[in-house]
């Protein structure tokens, strides 16, 4: 399995937001469907290899982690409205505990909880960690089959306190040029795909 995490920082946890205004209500929602896009979908079909869970910090206090399980996914279509519609969905709903991922849908679930507690979980699955940085060391000494996990921030760079705690991880560079995060992905899966 490719397991990706993304950082939605201003991404509502609670209450609704607007389809038609994923960059401002949805507080760049459509940062977020493109990358979960770019994670699940190939032209005909979904990676059935791959997980993307998506971590909606935008209301203080109220940190909800959606996950999107390639291997079972159902129903969900690869364009941003339709994506965004599940995300919306999900968060008038009530929030799970920390950890408990509720599932909602074939391969979609939801928990309460943050980056950290993402990370507890991968560590405690004993996945390689590494964090998607433009500073990153760009060899690609990480590539292996089976048991990677990369974190990945939205359109804003990761927080001090995020810093902090991915200061002792592997980070990773795909080119000194800053990407926009679902190419990231898509390069992600080009390097692994062809073990390059
Ligand atoms: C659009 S960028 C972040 C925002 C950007 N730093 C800014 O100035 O607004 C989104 C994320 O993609 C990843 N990323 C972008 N370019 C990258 C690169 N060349 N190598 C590795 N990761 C990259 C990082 O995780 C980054 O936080």
């Amino acid at each position: 399995m490719r397991r990706f995490a993304i950082i939605g920082h201003r991404a509502p946890s609670v209450g609704s937001f607007n389809l038609n205004d994923l960059s401002g209500s949805g507080g760049r929602m459509d940062v977020l469907a493109r990358a979960i896009n770019a994670a699940l979908f190939i032209s005909h079909g979904i990676r059935e290899d791959t997980e993307i869970i998506v971590h909606l910090n935008g209301d203080l206090g109220f940190s909800r982690r959606v996950k999107f399980d390639g291997r079972i996914l159902k129903g969900v279509h690869p364009d941003e409205r339709s994506i965004s519609g599940h995300i919306r969905s999900i968060i008038g709903k009530e929030m799970p505990p920390i950890g408990i991922y509720e599932v909602i849908s074939e391969g979609i679930s939801h928990s309460g909880g943050r980056l950290e507690d993402t990370l507890k979980e991968w560590k405690e699955m004993d996945l390689d960690i590494l964090i998607l940085d433009s500073g990153g060391e760009s060899n690609k000494q990480w590539i292996k089959d089976d048991g990677l996990a990369f974190v990945i921030s939205d359109d804003l760079n990761f927080t001090k306190e995020e810093n902090e705690i991915l200061e002792v991880y592997k980070k990773i560079s795909l080119g000194s040029n800053e990407l926009q995060g679902q190419a990231c992905i898509s390069i992600i899966h080009y390097i692994l795909d062809n073990q390059m």
